[in-house]
């Protein structure tokens, strides 16, 4: 994989410890993150209610060096992107299934200065995917069902990684394929192995209760060292 670009780490911050989040962000911030990987859900497209704008504006302010990568399990998506588009240089990706116009909410999401991907439910195939592949900026490969931290990786979701990247390859798109679900410890090989380039990081690896953040960062890049 010598001809790569570097993995990066974009922690989940809705398994961070919300009650001393800036914290959190510092560590993970002087630990290498790249990315503030902020799960939107509305308790309709999955039977889960997360964060919200006001959070993104509030990891925006206390560490803007840090981009925000915000993921929308919304349906439809139209009814709450908007709110989304003032965060101008984010990465913003959504599930098409939840979208009367994928195409259109793409654009929409360029137009405001952001950054499009697609969100990869393990129900959706890639193939079915590709004309909306073609014109996003990234994807998103879900390896558990959108909605809740602490799932187990469903194994079949893995080649999809692959495909999405000979997709992208073929298409000479150098685009970045983040990974979304039990990014654990045992799975990150794997994971890159197939081509994941941006790893959401959340209780299967650096939120445990056991071990400490910087820690948990080192590990991760000590491991990515390892891999590449
Ligand atoms: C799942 C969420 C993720 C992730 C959390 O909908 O998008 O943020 O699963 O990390 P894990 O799976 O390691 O708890
Ligand atoms: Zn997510």
């Amino acid at each position: 994989m010598k001809d790569r670009l570097p993995v990066q780490n974009a922690p989940s911050l809705m398994c961070a410890n919300l009650l001393r989040l800036e914290d959190d962000l510092r560590a993970l911030e002087a630990g290498g993150a790249a990315w503030w990987h902020i799960d939107i859900m509305d308790g309709h497209f999955v039977p889960n209610l997360t964060l919200g704008q006001d959070f993104c504006r509030a990891v925006a302010r206390a560490c803007p060096s840090v981009p925000l990568d915000i993921h929308l399990m919304v349906q439809p998506v139209e009814q709450h992107l908007d709110r989304f588009l003032e965060f101008s240089g984010s990465r913003i990706s959504f599930h098409p299934e939840a979208s009367r116009d994928p195409g259109a909410v793409l654009t929409r999401i360029r137009q405001a200065g952001c950054h499009p991907g697609l969100a990869i439910s393990p129900s959706v195939s890639v193939e079915s995917l590709e004309p909306l592949l073609a014109d996003s900026a990234y994807a998103c490969v879900m390896t558990v069902q959108p909605g809740f931290a602490g799932q187990k990786l469903i194994p079949a979701c893995l080649p999809k990684i692959g495909q999405v990247r000979r997709f992208f390859g073929e298409n000479g798109l150098p685009n970045d394929i983040e990974v979304d679900g039990n990014v654990s410890w045992e799975n990150i090989p794997a994971m890159v192995g197939e081509g994941a380039s941006v790893l959401v990081t959340g209780t299967s690896s650096l939120f445990s209760k056991t071990v400490p953040l910087e820690e948990g960062c080192r590990r991760l890049r000590s491991l990515l060292d390892r891999l590449a």
